[in-house]
């Protein structure tokens, strides 16, 4: 298919992702947060960016996804969506549903879903939770609402899980994660994010489902990857979980581009000759005020600037 000039890009839906994990092609995902992060991330080539509630974290300095409202998922993911139109991106955009907005009840879960789609731009949703959140997703999906699940590590039920700790590590939580892998397939999800659990248990709930999973800290067997990306840029060197691998370096980056600003500041040596604007045709006199107040040391502006 040629592309007409001008032409909206033609975005990856959720078919295409099922297609590529029957063609066995992996699925690069990235959470970004505002437009600039999304205009890069798009040009890079990732195939669904999702805007996960970690901006809690991550943006908002939280120490938990708990405090991120409905508002906030709107605002951020409008922002992001923003961003991939100006990139020409063909990404597919994800929002989370944050905590508080789809567990109540699944008519306040299809509202929340509806206003993310209509306010923020995205194509589908996020949401945590296992088989007790099979009829939520129904009810979202019949919406016409795409939803991707979330099972292992679930940051919104950290309090229930005592932690930000690996998932499923004995028989019992194993098998009752495979379940619930299957009770989402089986509601309507189309992808499913499998967060900090065992690799084996990840290659086997891979095996199983006909949708596509999405690891992280879920080992190489999944369908597809899925990182923050202040992690992966290494934005925040104090954070380093086992499961992430840093493309960069950039918080070190960062913090010695500003200080060699400050420094020059102090310096004086910015701005220099090439950052500053001339006016030719600009000359200073003293101007009529000044002169009445017998103030002619103090200059004025006469003349047009070119
Ligand atoms: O909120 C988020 O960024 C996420 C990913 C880590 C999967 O849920």
């Amino acid at each position: 298919m040629s592309m007409q000039p001008g032409a909206p890009t033609r975005r990856l839906n959720v078919h295409e992702l099922r297609r590529m994990k029957e063609r066995g092609e992996p699925i690069a995902v990235v959470t970004a947060y505002d437009a600039t992060a999304a205009r890069l991330v798009g040009a890079a080539g990732v195939d669904v960016v999702l805007v996960g509630d970690s901006l809690g974290m991550v943006v908002q300095g939280h120490d938990s996804t708990l405090p991120v409202t409905l508002e906030h998922m709107i605002y951020h993911s409008a922002m992001v969506r923003r961003g991939l139109t100006r990139a020409g991106a063909r990404a597919h955009l994800v929002g989370d549903m944050p905590f508080g907005s789809y567990q109540a009840s699944a008519d306040e879960a299809v509202k929340a879903a509806m206003r993310m789609v209509a306010e923020g731009a995205v194509e589908a949703v996020k949401l945590e939770g296992g088989s007790d959140y099979a009829e939520v997703i129904r009810r979202v999906v019949r919406a016409g609402v795409p939803v991707m699940g979330h099972i292992g590590l679930t940051p919104q039920s950290v309090h229930k899980l005592g932690g930000y700790l690996v998932q499923g590590k004995d028989v019992d939580r194993a098998q009752a994660l495979l379940r619930d892998a299957r009770a989402l397939e089986a509601a309507g999800c189309y992808a499913v994010v499998l967060e900090c659990i065992p690799t084996e248990l990840a290659r086997v709930i891979t095996g199983q489902l006909g949708i596509p999973t999405i690891g992280i800290g879920a080992g190489p067997s999944c369908d597809g990857q899925v990182l923050v990306l202040n992690d992966l840029l290494g934005l925040d060197p104090s954070f380093s979980p086992k499961f992430v691998k840093r493309f960069a370096e950039l918080g070190a980056e960062v913090t010695g581009a500003v200080g060699r600003y400050v420094g020059e500041v102090r310096a004086q040596t910015f701005p220099a000759e090439e950052h500053v604007f001339h006016a030719a045709s600009v000359r200073l006199v003293p101007v009529a005020e000044d002169l009445d107040e017998g103030r002619e040391d103090l200059p004025g502006v006469v003349g047009a600037p070119v």
